[in-house]
């Protein structure tokens, strides 16, 4: 709890070009999270470098992620938007986490196997000991919940026995977190490939939508978007690829399928596309013009960045501390 609030943490890599689907996903609910919790939202640099990154590279995605975080919405004065690697207490803490984490319960990780297969050729150990990080992360904050995605449930699952395990030697030391399942956040499918996550790593850049797309590519690309031969709008198991569609048109217009049935019957995919492809343009736009305006302003946006980190520093090494204290380490000389 800080100030009578649950505590929220989540955090976003800077690999990659943010998608729709992460904001549909995952930005736009973080933004209606934070009347209800003190969230910490993170650029988790650290767990970035697990693979290699060209330094100038991961720097500007970095920044751009983070005035991003603050172009969907998210208000800095409330949320704690900062970048992982300026608040120590994370590597720290994760050390001391490493050592009361099995390497069983690591060779469990389905997202390690996966990434590991990826980059045969840079197997580190940094990546094998990622969720403890993760899990570094979420304590640090002692918090309460943690929005993520069904990839990231096993690492939230880690956490919450990394930190029993740890309270039953010392005694009530972390918060146990749970998963936030709140309304369902619309998980957007590939739109070459409806049976597909939408990612920000997909090689086809007709797949995805990404949150910088300017208008006239949004509506090409979602012209050109896989659907199938049944030539109408009806919300059908057997028909992935409009569901994706009508998913999308919902996260952005707040309709339901049924309402978009209604719209469009007797109407053909071209129509609808294009109506998707608009209502995309317009929830996009706003945010695309608040981030140019905020990459203007470098002194605000350093400002930010400054005193978020010193927020989140000082709640960090509160638990830091007492973690350390538990352990058995010395009091830190002043
Ligand atoms: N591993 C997460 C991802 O790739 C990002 C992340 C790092 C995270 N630390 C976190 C998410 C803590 C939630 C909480 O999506």
């Amino acid at each position: 709890m800080i100030d009578g609030n649950k505590v929220l943490f989540s955090g976003m890599q800077a690999t990659g070009t943010l998608t729709l689907g992460n904001y549909l996903g995952a930005l736009k609910n973080w933004v209606t999270l934070s009347d209800e919790y003190q969230c910490f939202y993170s650029v988790v640099d650290l767990h970035s470098i697990t693979v290699r990154q060209d330094p100038a590279e991961l720097r500007k995605r970095a920044r751009n992620l983070l005035t991003l975080y603050i172009a969907a919405g998210l208000d800095p004065e409330k949320n704690c938007i900062y970048y992982q690697s300026q608040v120590s207490g994370h590597a720290e803490l994760s050390w001391i986490l490493n050592c009361f984490t099995y390497m069983g319960e690591l060779n469990r990780m389905t997202q390690y196997k996966d990434k590991a297969a990826k980059h045969a050729d840079n197997i580190n150990a940094g990546l094998f000991t990622y969720p403890v990080l993760m899990a570094a992360d979420i304590l640090l904050y002692q918090s309460d919940v943690v929005p993520v995605g069904k990839d990231q449930l096993q690492h939230l699952e880690i956490t919450r026995d990394i930190a029993q395990r740890f309270n039953a030697i010392y005694g009530d030391v972390f918060t146990i977190p749970e998963p936030y399942i709140g309304k369902a956040g619309a998980k957007i499918m590939s739109l070459q490939d409806p049976s597909k996550k939408m990612s920000k790593s997909d090689e086809n850049a007709n797949a995805s939508i990404y949150l910088m797309d300017d208008p006239d590519t949004i509506i090409r690309k979602f012209k050109r978007a896989v659907t199938d031969s049944e030539a109408c709008v009806r919300y059908r198991e057997e028909q992935p690829g409009i569901c994706n569609l009508i998913d999308i048109y919902c996260a952005c217009t707040g309709k339901t399928p049924e309402e978009v049935e209604k719209e469009f019957d007797g109407k053909g995919y071209g129509d609808f596309k294009l109506a998707v492809g608009e209502a995309v343009v317009d929830v996009l736009k706003p945010v695309q013009e608040r981030f140019a305006d905020l990459c203007k302003d470098k002194a605000y946006i350093d400002g930010i960045i400054k005193t978020n980190a010193e927020k989140a520093n000082y709640y960090a090494t509160k638990t830091l501390r007492k973690v350390q204290k538990k352990v058995g380490f010395p009091e830190r000389i002043r």
